[in-house]
This record gives C-alpha cells, sequence and structure tokens, in this order.
C-alpha cells in the first residue's frame, strides 16, 4: 500500500469514528439530559383578535394577528425589563415575524399559532416587522413595541380618533378593517386611491371609462371591490363584512373628507 492510500484509509476511518461520537453525544443528550429540539408550536387555537395581556407589572403577552398587511396590535407600550410572551396567528397567508434588536424571528402560518418569549431590557422603539413576502403590501407590514423607562410607564388609554371629523364609531371601524393600511385620508398614495376627496371625484376605472363617485358607486366600491377598480391600482381589496350600517357611516365618513 502506498503512504497516500495509507492516509486516505486513516482520514476515512477517522471521518467515520468521528461522525459516530457524534451521534453518541446527541443520543446521550436527549437519553441522559432529556434535551429536545426546541419547537415554537403551541396547541392554542388560532385566534383572530390581537391583543396585549398584562400578567404582572413584568410579565406581558401579546397576541399578534399577522394580515394582509398589517399587524394587530399595531403599537404596544411595555415597561423595560419586561418579559413578554408572543403568539401569534394569521388568518390568510404566511407572514414572518421579526422583532429587531432581539432574537425573535417566528414565522406566522395559517392554521396553527406559533410562540416565542422575548425579554425587552432597554427603553426604546422596537419594530416588528414582517420577514416572509406576502404580497403587494408586504414591505408596509410593521408595528411597534415601545419599550419606556419602568417609572415612567403607565398602562395604555385608548387612541385618538384617526381622521378630521371622525366619529368614535367610523374610527373603530376604519382600525377594525383595516382600511387605513391602504388608503390614506391625507392624500398620499397608497396601495389603493386616497380617501380624501373621494366623495364626487372623476374616476378613471381600469376598464378606460369614468365614473362619478357618488354614494352609488362608493357603496359598490365598499361592498364588492372588485366589481370597478380605480385605474392605475390592482385589484386587491378583500370583500369586508360590514353591516348597512356600518356602510352608510363611511360614505358619511367619505363626504366630510374633503
Ligand atoms: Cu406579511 Cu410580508
Amino acid at each position: 500500500m502506498t503512504p497516500a492510500l495509507k492516509l486516505e484509509r486513516r482520514i476515512i476511518i477517522l471521518s467515520v469514528a468521528f461522525v459516530l461520537v457524534l451521534f453518541g453525544l446527541a443520543a446521550m443528550a436527549i437519553n441522559m439530559f432529556h434535551v429536545g429540539l426546541p419547537t415554537c408550536l403551541t396547541d392554542i387555537k388560532p385566534f383572530e383578535k390581537g391583543e396585549l395581556i398584562t400578567h404582572s407589572p413584568t410579565h406581558y403577552e401579546i397576541h399578534y394577528v399577522a394580515k394582509m398587511w398589517d399587524f394587530e396590535p399595531k403599537e404596544v407600550t411595555l415597561p423595560a425589563g419586561s418579559t413578554v410572551d408572543i403568539y401569534v396567528s394569521t388568518p390568510d397567508v404566511t407572514h414572518g415575524l421579526i422583532l429587531l434588536g432581539t432574537n425573535l424571528n417566528l414565522m406566522a402560518v395559517p392554521g396553527v399559532v406559533n410562540y416565542a418569549r422575548v425579554k425587552l431590557d432597554q427603553p426604546r422603539i422596537y419594530q416588528l416587522l414582517c420577514h416572509e413576502y406576502c404580497g403587494t403590501g408586504h414591505e408596509r407590514m410593521a408595528a411597534n413595541v415601545r419599550v419606556v423607562d419602568a417609572a415612567a410607564f403607565k398602562p395604555e388609554t385608548p387612541k385618538a380618533p384617526a381622521g378630521p371629523q371622525t366619529t368614535d364609531a367610523v374610527a373603530k371601524l376604519l382600525e377594525a378593517k383595516d382600511c387605513l393600511t391602504c388608503h390614506s385620508i391625507d392624500g398620499s398614495e397608497g396601495i389603493g386611491p386616497t380617501l380624501k376627496g373621494m366623495f364626487g371625484r372623476q374616476t378613471k376605472l381600469t376598464d378606460g371609462s369614468t365614473v362619478t363617485a357618488d354614494e352609488a358607486y362608493l357603496r359598490e366600491a365598499i361592498v364588492n371591490p372588485s366589481a370597478k377598480v380605480v385605474a392605475g391600482f390592482d385589484d386587491v381589496m378583500p370583500k369586508p363584512e360590514l353591516t348597512d350600517e356600518e356602510v352608510n357611516a363611511l360614505i358619511e365618513y367619505l363626504k366630510t373628507l374633503k
């Protein structure tokens, strides 16, 4: 046998031995020390409402709903030093969940609820981002976890209404149905046309025709968004579940947004 062959044989024997030792150590860890594979999957049923639950002044639980294309809750405020249990559910497609500045990294998968725990020590704003491409609004999918000095922490108070002349009911509706994720109320461009000045506007549609955005048009646009799509925008708006009163309230609101 040539020296080169001998060396080769030695290397093969050594590598096989190394792999066997590795397997042995893994088996030992599992049997003797009960080391399990890390898992983030829970037995909790998927939920539809995002919320912040307070267990104690230093222990919180956040239920995140990740959906096209937003997180709920959009912002939470917590005192520094909090331990936070994070659960995530999604009603539509797979989303990702990463909390910048921490090692929290979860997938939001339809049908299951994933879980991870983080400790938030520094007073700062932690940004929560979706890091799994989930459609045209993916890059806007973000939320904040605001961590403040424990001494300065006050439990959250309800937010002010979202826009001019917004009644509480309409503000809640806009938030609950996520209208403002795609439609601005200040005239700026979004995934959908701005709501500002929408009422009465001459509106060009994708089929080339022009309509006046009167009550009848707005009603159809809200109830059956795919029927007439505004030129320059994609047909991506989901059909919202609204009662007749809610649709009326929205139309009255649109009339005030000049
Ligand atoms: Cu949700 Cu990307």
